[in-house]
């Protein structure tokens, strides 16, 4: 019997105690610096996520035979390479592997000299640059002054293939010399008149535009913006690159073509030789019903999705992962971990939007509630790289997870709501609540009881397993429906895709 210690402190991270935990060979789990759900599981050590040296200082002290990293930032700070030089075991790859999430730029780069299906792109270090592009995209509008002296035309039009041309055209003909009291724009046939400059500017900023623009480095979600005009591209590169919103993250960035289709999550383990998929899952990015709203960690996820067929997923392996692994490999930055591939199924098969280096949240939820295989083998064998050795079984029932958060999330919320009914939620059968940002806290009146408070935006992920998909929603959803907590709220529609389309 082993001792396991898991880092991190969300709902991710409590799936992996709790998964952790059953496994035969596991005596003891720790979870650093863990929550409420954590210790529900496992013995929380009050250590930070980012101080490596505290970690490897208790990963010696209780014998720890493996750590498994949750989150992205201490894999890119290079935890793995220091719990590595310390002849400690520890699941993740190393610092320079975790780049492939750390840097868009260098996962596009290596995507693309491998071969790997992803949107078209351009990468850029200076504003100006990132804005002629923008710029220089095809409007064709055409801009006629129309002249005080003459109402009914006099000047020729300007033919204006790009934005960069339309602008000056339209400054040109306000500047007061050439005694313009208005510009006529035409295009897609329309036919405006604007008596001022600053209108016309705004309708040739407001053409539509199919380009997303991304930060190179990590943003915590905030540094890609999906425009939908001229205007909204500007924005973000001037956001990234001059008001430097995101600090170093927008040194570079990238403008890449705009995807449409269905987003899935496609998670693997992988020594570096053997990649073992797991099964595929949809999560919600979009915090409102609908896939409305501001992006978020992700607001509720299912799996397995019926869109992704088997052989789609051969395919996915084949174009995908198995290009991925051999591109890290051969680029001496070998890939141990898991490897997540955020993808878009396009009408020209599945592209990759993004890599991550990690497990996703909520995905790892709903895939370990469905993971009948021992956890803590499958991580111990992709450790010691005898990963072939390694079979998956999974519940061939479907789950999903339902997020609970806090008002405001995704922006600035409250802590410390106690949160009531969790007993209750969890008498259901086959249903487990995941505490995703939650403490404890001496309850204020008797000063002994520890009470369950909200601790972060995504507060709990209530997860459910169903002969369905239908019904594993409508168990999680009358789980939720016994928990309460002041300004708590949730998305209604989770997996609502896939039941209409007969899953
Ligand atoms: P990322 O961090 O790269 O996954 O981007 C965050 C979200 O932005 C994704 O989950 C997508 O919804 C959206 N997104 C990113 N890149 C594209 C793209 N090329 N086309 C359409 N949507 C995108
Ligand atoms: N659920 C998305 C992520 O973990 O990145």
């Amino acid at each position: 019997m082993v001792n396991v210690l898991v880092v991190g402190k969300g709902g991710r991270e409590h799936a992996l105690c709790w998964k952790l935990k059953q496994s035969p060979r596991v005596k003891r789990v720790f979870c650093a610096p863990g929550n409420a759900g954590t210790a529900l599981e496992a013995t929380n050590v009050p250590i930070e996520v980012g101080d490596t040296r505290s970690l490897i200082q208790f990963a010696k002290r209780e014998n720890i035979r493996l750590t498994v990293v949750g989150p992205e930032d201490p894999l890119m700070a290079g935890i793995v390479d220091a719990f590595q030089k310390e002849g400690l075991r520890i699941f993740g790859p190393r610092q320079e592997a975790a780049e492939l999430e750390g840097s868009k730029i260098f996962a596009k780069d290596l995507m693309r000299q491998a071969g790997i299906p992803t949107a078209d792109y351009r990468v850029f270090r200076a504003a100006p640059d990132a804005e002629r592009y923008i710029l220089t995209r095809d409007v064709s509008l055409s801009v006629r002054p129309r002249l005080r002296s003459a109402p009914r035309g006099g000047a020729a039009a300007v033919t204006c293939r790009t934005a960069a041309e339309a602008l000056e055209a339209i400054d040109r003909a306000f500047d007061p010399r050439e005694g313009a009291g208005a510009v006529e724009i035409e295009g897609r046939g329309q036919r405006l008149v604007f008596e001022q400059a600053a209108e016309a500017r705004r309708y040739v900023l407001d053409r539509s535009l199919n380009l997303v623009v991304k930060a190179d480095g990590l943003a915590a979600g905030k540094g890609v913006v999906v425009s939908h005009t001229i205007g909204e591209a500007m924005e973000a590169i001037d956001a990234f690159m001059v008001r430097r919103t995101l600090g170093r993250a927008g040194d570079r960035i990238l403008i890449e073509e705009r995807l449409d289709g269905q987003e899935v999550s496609i998670l693997a383990l992988t020594d570096g030789r053997t990649i073992v998929p797991l099964e595929p899952c949809q999560d919600h990015k979009r915090a409102y019903d609908g896939d409305e709203g501001p992006n978020t960690g992700g607001m509720g996820a299912y799996c397995p999705t019926p869109i992704v067929t088997p052989d789609l997923m051969t395919v996915i392996e084949g174009e995908i992962l198995v290009p991925a692994v051999h591109a890290l490999k051969r680029a001496r930055r070998a890939f141990r971990g898991l490897l997540y591939a955020g993808l878009i199924l396009t009408n020209q098969g599945p592209k990759v939007l993004e890599f991550n280096v990690r497990f996703g949240d909520p995905e790892a939820q709903v895939l370990l509630m469905r993971l009948k295989s021992d956890l803590f083998e499958a991580l111990d064998a992709v450790v010691e790289e005898r990963l072939d050795e390694v079979q998956l079984e999974w519940d061939p029932r479907p789950a999903l997870t339902v997020v609970m958060a806090s008002d405001g999330y995704p922006g600035n919320y409250e802590r410390g709501r106690a949160i009531h009914g969790l007993d209750d939620a969890e008498r259901i059968p086959d249903v487990k609540v995941f505490h995703a940002g939650t403490m404890l806290r001496t309850d204020p009146v008797t000063g002994r009881e520890m009470r369950v408070v909200t601790d972060g935006g995504r507060v709990l992920n209530v997860t459910a397993l169903g002969e369905t998909l239908r019904a594993a929603k409508e168990r999680a959803y009358q789980a939720v429906s016994a928990i309460r907590f002041q300004g708590g709220w949730y998305r209604r529609d989770i997996g609502d895709r896939a039941i209409a389309a007969g899953a």
